[in-house]
């Protein structure tokens, strides 16, 4: 009930709804509309209420509640409904959080989104900074019928709708992805993506893509050591404040039509939007995989989503994980 309230004061707003007209349309008691009210309020929307007139939301809070998110969603996979959404003001990790979820059973599309993360992860077994209310953390829960060894488009997809959505929202910044899914912005790393699956040798059993993206942290949210190589939209955006629920509801709006798109068509009309935002093929590039690092130009992009390398002597090398440096 409260989530259909909500719906009528935005579609209301700047007209004031009496708590009659509420109960009425919602075929509820006056009393269960000003308890919701209250409930709404404590949450953060700033709703003004007045005996003559009625109640007014005035404004929406920058949290990313379920209700923000599917407001601005129009998707079959990926959080199809309110309840495929699960909002935490704080987690450990809202990959960890997916996983036990998945491990109950969750359903494909099940979303788990934090406000603040106390051990966020990253790849490499690096820490991810979660300065709690500045950026977007959350995972999306795959269920693909696939082999294990066909999963590397998937965290290229994720990189690829970020990528789209950042440029919905914002469209003057120019997104890029650093090979397989470091989204940058003026060559500094906006957004970081942690797949994880659990799987037998030959059928995934799940996936969960773990998706952070620096909003409005400014400089003294980062960790010294990050300060010159990361950035967030507001950094790119001349300081001005975005919009968390737009940028985090766009995303999952693209990822949904992105893997609308491969269940469809297969890998090769993602890999080519992939292409379209790389900022890694044809460059010098180091690349660091377990147990090993090797140089050279970076020349393709092949079929499964391997970085084809080129060495000294024209002796090519591929690769479907690692960590890229940019020379
Ligand atoms: C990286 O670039 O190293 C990947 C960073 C991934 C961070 C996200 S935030 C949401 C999800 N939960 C985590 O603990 N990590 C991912």
């Amino acid at each position: 009930m409260r989530t259909e309230i909500l719906h009528l004061l935005k579609k209301s707003r700047p007209v004031p709804l009496s708590g009659e007209a509420i109960a009425r349309r919602l075929g509820v008691s006056r009393t269960a509309v000003w308890k919701n009210i209250r409930s709404l309020q404590q949450m953060g929307y700033a709703i003004s209420g007045s005996p003559r007139r009625g109640y007014v939301l005035l404004q929406v809070p920058d949290l990313l509640y379920p209700a923000e998110l599917t407001a601005r969603l129009n998707t079959k996979l990926i959080a199809p409904a309110l309840s495929s959404i699960c909002h935490l003001p704080s987690a450990d990790s809202t990959n960890n959080v997916l996983k036990k979820m998945a491990e109950e059973g969750a359903p494909e599309g099940t979303v788990v989104v934090a406000e603040y993360q106390e051990t966020g992860r990253g790849r490499m077994g690096r820490s991810w900074s979660s300065p709690a209310g500045k950026g977007i953390y959350y995972s999306l829960l795959l269920r693909p019928e696939i082999p294990p060894q066909k999963t590397s488009p998937f965290t290229l997809l994720a990189a690829a709708a970020v990528c789209q959505g950042i440029s919905s929202v914002l469209p003057r910044l120019s997104p890029g992805i650093k090979w397989p899914n470091d989204v940058l912005l003026n060559g500094r790393k906006v957004c970081g993506i942690l797949c994880e699956i659990k799987a037998e040798t030959d059928l995934v059993h799940y996936l969960i893509i773990g998706i952070g993206i620096n909003v409005n942290t400014g400089p003294e949210d980062l960790p010294p050591a990050l300060r010159d190589t990361a950035i967030s939209l507001k950094l790119a955006n001349n300081g001005v404040e975005v919009p968390r629920a737009a940028v985090a509801a766009a995303v999952l709006q693209h990822f949904d039509e992105l893997y609308q798109e491969y269940r469809e068509k297969g890998a090769a009309p993602l890999l080519d939007r992939w292409r379209a935002y790389n900022v890694t093929l044809g460059r010098r590039v180091t690349i660091i995989s377990p147990g090993d690092t090797f140089s050279g130009t970076a020349r393709e992009l092949d079929q499964e989503g391997a970085l084809v390398v080129e060495g000294e002597k024209g002796k090519k090398r591929r690769f479907l994980a690692g960590e890229v440096i940019l020379a």
